[in-house]
């Protein structure tokens, strides 16, 4: 029972539309018989046809050979009627994103498939335990949660409600480790891995925005050049769409009794409201008509270069931009203290820390975390309103001299990166302590779900859990709405870090 489900088996998925025709094609690739089942009249038989038709293309480009294709297509039927469902081993239902409707289709598809059948929901927000709420025998009953396009991503969260059987998980996990996706295991929570862990990464961003720390182009340029994203949120949520990604940002909200730590956005709240959806209506944080200019990242122009500086103390996970700097031919001197460079000036720089520039008598400047300080293009500065241009142009030249571009943005506190991986760690060590899913599965997560760079807990190896810590507990200070509070295993982690 627990074993993949054989390829001879049928596998059923009722709701053919993006996601369930793509998860057809997914099973009946793998070689499975599929049935397709839809409510409205003749859906079905249009998604035999579109799945036909995206074979075709796969034969066309050479991914698919043409027997394979026409044995596929000659296991692939529409049913008219969920009894023709009976021989399914495994039933994935993919049908509007309504409680109700799933709740009454489980109960009627109970009725007309075997004891032992496996069934799933595709569900990307609502309860898995609550969809199997009305069944007789809720054990077989998991989430299964593709991404689209299901055919071409390969992450699928699979997801133990509380009355899910271990067998009935694992079995759904092999499952879909034997059609070449790669599963990982998640509890039934708001959000579930991706959805969950992912919301900080569109919020901070959001903030900083909010709070006129940069504009949407800088932020997004920060997050990719500095970060190492692949694109930053502005540009994600325009291509995602801002209704699709806010509805989401509000379910996990409301599913958590709206703690703060998921509140959704003022400004995108607005972009909603005036239908500025992102590319598909022509206009979202960016604009998309034709000939529409898109604003360029704020970008410091050239600075001189200080000669010399001093290295104070150690770096963390900025140290590497000593030897950096050495390469650039500026001389480095070195003393002991807190960790920070030492411009010619007398100015400090220093790692982002949740702190701001202008409570400080002495002059310091910000600079702001990369995933790889030798890879990045790009490094942030913040500093206090009215600093001497003197100070910033060293801290400037600086970076500048070690081939990077270099913005200046507003004294943000945890500026844009920093504070933003700071979130992804306190809601992964959470999520791994509450049991939502393993460390290593939610570094997978969202590495394949929403292509990070580094999964959350490899960028708390980097960053440290007792700098993910203090730099919440500075942004905790700032803004108290308990939004910031480092988890209680953020906690815990930075002080083990610190016994050691
Ligand atoms: P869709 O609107 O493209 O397709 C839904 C299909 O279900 C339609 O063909 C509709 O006729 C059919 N349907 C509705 N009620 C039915 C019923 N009672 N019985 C049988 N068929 C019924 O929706 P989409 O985007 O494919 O989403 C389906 C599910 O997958 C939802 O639960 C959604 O939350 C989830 N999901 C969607 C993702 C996406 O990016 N679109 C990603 C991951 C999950």
């Amino acid at each position: 029972m627990d074993e993949a489900i054989g390829r001879d088996r049928t596998v059923a998925v009722v709701g053919t539309g993006t996601m369930g025709q793509g998860i057809a094609q997914v099973a009946l690739v793998a070689g499975h018989p599929v049935r397709l089942y839809d409510s409205a009249p003749g859906r079905a038989a249009e998604a035999v046809a579109a799945i036909g038709a995206r074979l075709d293309r796969l034969v066309e480009k050479g991914r698919m050979a043409a027997a394979d294709r026409e044995a596929a297509a000659g296991r692939l039927h529409a049913a008219e009627d969920l009894a023709e469902l009976a021989d399914a081993a495994l039933v994935v239902e993919a049908i509007v994103e309504d409680l109700e409707v799933k709740q009454r289709l489980f109960a009627d598809l109970e009725k007309a498939v075997g004891d032992d059948t496996l069934l799933a929901t595709n569900t990307s927000s609502l309860s898995v335990t609550a969809i199997a709420g009305r069944l007789r025998l809720p054990g077989r009953f998991v989430g299964l949660h593709f991404f689209n396009p299901a055919p071409l991503l390969p992450l699928v969260e699979v997801v133990r409600g509380f009355a899910t059987d271990e067998t009935a998980a694992t079995r759904a996990y092999e499952t879909v480790l034997a059609w070449g996706k790669t599963p990982v295991r998640c509890a039934d929570t708001p959000g579930f891995i991706v959805n969950r862990i992912a919301r900080p990464f569109y919020a901070e961003a959001f903030r900083v925005y909010e709070e006129g720390g940069a504009d949407p182009a800088t932020v997004d340029a920060v997050l990719r050049e500095c970060g190492g994203f692949r694109m930053g949120p502005f540009e994600l949520t325009d291509l995602i769409g801002q209704d699709v990604n806010e509805a989401v940002t509000r379910s996990v909200w409301d599913s958590f009794f709206q703690d703060p730590k998921f509140t959704p956005s003022l400004a995108q709240r607005r972009l909603v409201e005036s239908g500025r959806l992102g590319r598909k209506s022509g206009h979202g944080w960016f604009p998309y008509a034709e000939g529409a200019e898109r604003p360029e990242p704020r970008t410091e122009a050239p600075a001189k270069a200080p000669e010399r500086i001093t290295v104070r103390g150690d770096l963390g996970p900025a140290e590497a931009l000593v030897g950096l700097v050495e390469e650039a031919g500026i001389r480095v001197e070195r003393e002991e203290g807190e960790g920070c460079l030492v411009l010619p000036g007398g100015a400090e720089l220093h790692l982002a820390d949740g702190e701001t520039s202008f409570q400080y008598q002495r002059e310091i400047v910000y600079f702001d975390l990369a995933l790889d300080y030798a890879a990045a293009g790009r490094i942030a500065l913040s500093a206090r309103e009215g600093v001497a241009p003197e100070v910033l142009g060293e801290a400037i030249g600086l970076f500048q001299a070690l081939g990077k571009k270099v913005t200046v943005i507003g004294d943000v506190p945890g500026m844009i990166v920093a504070r933003t991986v700071a979130m992804l760690v306190d809601l992964a060590v959470d999520a791994v302590d509450r049991g939502v899913a393993t460390a290593g599965d939610i570094d997978t997560a969202m590495r394949l779900g929403v292509n990070y760079p580094a999964g959350p807990l490899e960028w708390a190896a980097l960053l440290g859990y007792r700098r993910a810590a203090t730099l919440l507990d500075e942004l905790h200070d700032r803004y108290p709405t308990g939004r910031y509070a480092p988890c209680l295993g953020l906690a815990r982690r930075a002080y083990a870090e610190e016994e050691r």
